[in-house]
């Protein structure tokens, strides 16, 4: 099948120039085995209420709840079932007068001037915390998460929480204390910072920009605190993409893709950097197709899969292009090993003059400018980022940003894909039948579909393609539960939730393995979902190959490809135009 693709690529080769601006790349490029409509959707429930923008999602696996942000409105939902009608909801709108305002702002009456939730977390055992535009005015507020109902006064939320609804922003509620970046206001630069407890740590704006026009996409939190001998902190990633300062080898390249990191225990200086991170670093993602001059550097949004150690873990990205009237997205892997070993490497360095920026060759003050407070620290009399010496903090200020870049898993990514944006992604892992574990990504697109692939020895696999919306309409969130077996996705007209796996919908033996879905085999007469199946021996699948094979207690079985395979029962065979393989010869 494979080869097939590949041929069917071939003769589809457009010279450059026409139109598209790159050949397709026949071995990353995938095709969805499957499509299905919205009308052939099997077990998917959908919710939507009054509000609109069910852009913001917070799923709690043991209380079994999906909390919903939208636009002047909160629910929280039965995440079995989302639509079993046990709804609760708080409706917190903007009030008029502030909606007057917002418009005499010359604020778009359609989408900016109402209250998104931008923010919904969970603080504490009892409590969520929630953000919202607030028609270009900030709120933040407590909930009480067993009532669900307001709790607290409202807090200004200007320092958290962008004005503009459209604003790229992330932000994280660690142990009590919030993390937040984005452009908050219209006319401010964008920021990273620590926002409790007081007083609150930022980036900083000179006389070296660390963020350049720099647009959000997310965050996440690796714990490396835990059993290490260094006593080394925990990490805050974020990304984005930003304006590239640097000269690129590449042309027409604005913007770069990025992942910048600070630690969670910074305190900021003493006299030097003063209220602002002693640790932010930040360095570029690379996500281009080798021996193609062509750069996937706009970051769309990313997921991290954690392994068992930091070490373990893995970042997806989905990438898009600068060109906003091509569509196509990349999908890149890295290791967080990588993005580590980029972090201890060598900074660049800006010569005031040109503007230009390079490799810092000098010498670098000890201990390690950007590093976080580990036992080294510690033995040298430095117990907090306030007693870092000042040479390392102006040398921190000074270069902010690392000199190589992170490269994906490969050098290359994992998927290219024309005609679609993906907008949101998700990744879980799946043991196969074999017991060998699959990472499974699930992407949404800015028209209302569902991607799913598995991750078959660094390329994807398309398993099939769902129709989440009937009208098109982007993807704005998506949360996958292990334990309801369920995708969650959110759209400016609801939120839908389907299961991870339907392998009833594979009527054939051939279509149940070709499928490479790690959860499904067959089982000598139907496609099953075989987690619940404790006698698993006369399953069916080939996930590396997706092969027509046929496994009984003696044999298997394998038809040549592009080959009809028939069963009945546990008894297959290959179509008549192939050499007949059934029953075999040898041995009996
Ligand atoms: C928004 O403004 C437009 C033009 O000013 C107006 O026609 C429309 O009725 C307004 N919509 C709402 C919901 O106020
Ligand atoms: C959680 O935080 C809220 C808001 O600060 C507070 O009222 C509540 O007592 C806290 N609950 C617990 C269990 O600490
Ligand atoms: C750091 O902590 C150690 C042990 O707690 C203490 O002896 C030392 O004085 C502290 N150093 C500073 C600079 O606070
Ligand atoms: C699995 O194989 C066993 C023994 O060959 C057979 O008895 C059983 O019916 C099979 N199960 C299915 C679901 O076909």
């Amino acid at each position: 099948m494979k080869m097939l693709a590949r041929w069917m690529f071939l003769c589809c080769c457009v010279p450059a120039l026409s139109g598209y601006p790159f050949r397709p790349l026949q071995d990353l490029d995938a095709t969805p085995r499957v499509t299905v409509l919205s009308t052939g959707l099997l077990g998917s429930q959908r919710f939507s209420g009054a509000a609109r923008s069910y852009s913001v999602l917070l799923l709690e696996e043991d209380a079994g709840m999906l909390y919903v942000g939208a636009r002047g409105a909160l629910y929280a939902l039965d995440a079995s079932d989302i639509a079993a009608g046990n709804a609760l909801s708080i409706n917190w709108e903007a009030p008029v007068d502030q909606k007057l305002q917002c418009l005499t702002k010359g604020k778009d009456n359609q989408t900016e001037c109402f209250n998104h939730i931008r923010f919904l977390q969970r603080f504490n055992e009892t409590h969520l915390y929630v953000c919202g535009t607030h028609a270009f005015k900030p709120l933040c507020a407590y909930i009480d998460a067993a009532q669900f109902r307001f709790s607290s006064a409202f807090e200004d939320g200007r320092e958290k929480c962008p004005y503009d609804p459209a604003k790229g922003y992330t932000g994280l509620l660690i142990d009590g204390e919030m993390y937040t970046a984005s452009q908050y206001e219209f006319r401010s630069s964008p920021d990273i910072r620590h926002n409790s407890p007081s007083p609150t740590l930022k980036t900083e704006e000179g006389p070296t920009r660390w963020l350049v026009e720099a647009d959000f996409v997310g965050s996440a939190l690796v714990r490396e605190n835990v059993n290490t001998a260094r006593g080394d902190d925990d990490k805050i990633y974020f990304f984005f993409t930003e304006k590239s300062q640097e000269q690129t080898p590449y042309f027409s390249q604005s913007r770069v893709a990025r992942v910048a990191r600070v630690c969670k225990g910074d305190r900021g200086g003493q006299r030097t950097l003063q209220k602002k991170w002693t640790t932010f670093l930040k360095a570029r993602m690379l996500c281009s197709i080798p021996d193609y001059e062509f750069h996937f550097n706009v970051l769309r949004s990313v997921f991290l899969l954690e392994g068992e150690e930091s070490q373990a873990s893995f970042l997806y990205g989905v990438f898009g292009l600068e060109w906003k009237n091509v569509k196509a997205s990349a999908i890149c892997k890295y290791s967080i090993e990588d993005v580590q070993r980029v972090f201890e490497g060598s900074y660049m360095e800006s010569q005031d003059s040109s503007q230009k920026w390079s490799e810092y060759t000098g010498k670098v003050p000890e201990p390690r400018p950007g590093s976080c407070i580990t036992n080294h620290h510690r033995a040298m009399g430095i117990n907090s980022s306030r007693d870092l010496p000042d040479d390392v903090l102006a040398f921190v200020r000074r270069h902010p940003a690392m000199f190589q870049p992170v490269h994906p898993v490969e050098q290359r990514p994992l998927l290219f894909k024309r005609t679609v944006d993906y907008t949101k992604m998700a990744v879980h892992r799946v043991a196969a039948l074999d017991g060998t574990v699959y990472n499974v990504l699930l992407m949404g697109t800015d028209e209302g579909w569902l991607h799913k692939a598995v991750e078959v020895k660094g390329h994807l696999h398309i398993i099939e393609e769902l129709q989440l919306f009937e009208e098109p309409q982007p993807i704005e969130s998506m949360v996958i539960s292990l334990a309801t077996r369920s995708v969650y996705a959110g759209s400016p007209t609801g939120v839908v939730q389907v299961p991870l796996t339907t392998c009833q919908r594979y009527g054939s033996c051939f279509d149940c393995v070709f499928a490479r879905d790690p959860s499904c085999a067959w089982d000598g007469a139907a496609c099953v979902d075989f987690a619940s199946h404790f006698d698993r021996s006369n399953l069916t699948q080939d996930i590396v190959n997706g092969k027509w094979a046929v496994r009984t207690e003696q044999w298997m079985m394998w038809c040549p490809l592009a080959r009809a395979l028939s069963c009945r029962g546990t008894m297959c065979s290959c179509s008549v135009s192939s050499a007949p393989i059934w029953p075999p010869r040898s041995g009996h």
